[in-house]
Order: structure tokens, then sequence, then C-alpha cells
């Protein structure tokens, strides 16, 4: 029996990693074998990949490079991490995925979301997530959070200005509207019990 694939998407301080350890509980305690990863990274090779991504200046890779290192660190991260798991059976539970860079680097970074969904083919054999949850915040509130996670150590995507985070939140909105089959959208300035309760009522038809 071959186990489900979530992920959970969003802007900055949506509180994803939060809801991906607490649902990762609820659903082991339904006696289901899961397994929390998260992109990028989640491999031995994707992590080194992670840290070539998120340091350095704004600019130290082109909008083009920068996709194409996204597509190669999920590839070992599916191929390594996530089929195999899949395929013993476990339910697996990743802090961002593909929609990511179809978000950031795709509406937000200007490359075509079919050259997208193109290298995804190649790299990871075009493996998409049964379910994609789409932590919505208020940009604004988001930004408060992270800045207050942290603090003098943004990255180089939380460095980005507003009209970026903004851009990125539209597009999770948007890829939810015309895929309502994988996605759901939850309120994620709700207390994180209820919105760990949403989650899990959002499952309810892929739970055995
Ligand atoms: P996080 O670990 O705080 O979620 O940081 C990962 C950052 O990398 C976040 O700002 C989003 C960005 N990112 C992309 O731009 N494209 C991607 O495909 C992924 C997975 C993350």
């Amino acid at each position: 029996m071959s186990g489900r694939f979530l992920s959970l998407e969003g802007g900055e301080g949506a509180g994803k990693s939060t809801q991906v350890r607490a649902l990762a509980s609820a659903l082991e305690a339904r006696g289901l074998s899961v397994l929390v990863t998260r992109e990028p990274g989640g491999s031995e090779g994707a992590e080194a990949i992670r840290a070539l991504l998120m340091q350095g200046d704004v600019a130290r890779w082109s909008a083009h490079a920068e996709t194409l290192l996204f597509a190669a660190a999920r590839a070992d991260h599916v191929e390594k991490v996530i089929r195999p798991a899949l395929e013993a059976g476990t339910w697996v539970i990743t802090d961002r995925f593909i929609d990511s860079t179809r978000a950031y680097q795709g509406v937000a970074g200007g490359i075509d979301d079919a050259a997208i969904l193109a290298l995804h083919g190649f790299g990871a054999r075009g493996l998409l997530p049964d379910r994609t949850f789409v932590l919505d915040v208020p940009v604004a509130e988001g930004a408060r959070r992270a800045a207050m996670r942290d603090g003098e150590m943004a990255d180089r995507f939380a460095m980005r200005g507003e009209h970026f985070h903004a851009d990125v939140a539209r597009a999770f909105r948007s890829f939810a509207s015309r895929e309502p089959g994988r996605f759901r959208i939850v309120d994620a300035s709700r207390a994180t019990g209820d919105v760990t309760a949403m989650l899990l009522a959002e499952l309810s038809d892929l739970l055995p």
C-alpha cells in the first residue's frame, strides 16, 4: 500500500513548520507512519543545495539559475527520500514543494510556469502531492511573525520587498482556485490548534 503525499505551502511566517509537526502528530495518533521533510532540502544533496540557495546576496543567482537549483534539489529529495517512503506505505508531509517554485520563481520571479513544470517532469518525474494546503495569512502579519522568528538572520528570500511577497500570496491563491481537487486554502491567522483541526478536516477523504 502506498502512503499519501501532503505539502504545506504559503508565504513567510504562515506557521507551516508548526503545522507540519502538529499534523504529523495527529496522523501518527491515528496509527499512520509519517515522515516530515522540507524544501529546499530534505535529502543530503538537497540540503547542500539549500545552503547555496539561502545564503548570500539577494542577487547571488539569476532567476533562471535559481529555478534550476530548486529543481535539482527537488529531484534528489524525491528520488532519495519521498518516493521510497511513499512506496513503503509512509505518509510524507513536506514543508514546501513544487508550488513554492511556481509562486516564488514563477509568478513573483518571472519564470514561465510551463518551464517550471517541464523541469519538474524531468527532475522529479512530475510527482505531485495528493493534497496541498495553502496557509494563508495577511502578508504584513506573516512578515511580522517571520521577523520575530529570524531577527537579523533573514535569508535571500525573506529580504525581498513587500510587493514580491504579495505576488507570492496571490500566486498560491490562484493555483488553489485553478486546481481545487489538490489544493485547500486554510486561514492560518487562526489559533494553532484550530488550523491543525482544519487541515485534518480537509484530509478526511484521504484518511483510511
Ligand atoms: P523557509 O525554510 O523559511 O520556508 O525558506 C525557504 C525559502 O525559500 C522561502 O523564502 C521560500 C523560498 N523557496 C523558493 O523561493 N522556491 C522554492 O521552490 C522553495 C522550496 C522555497
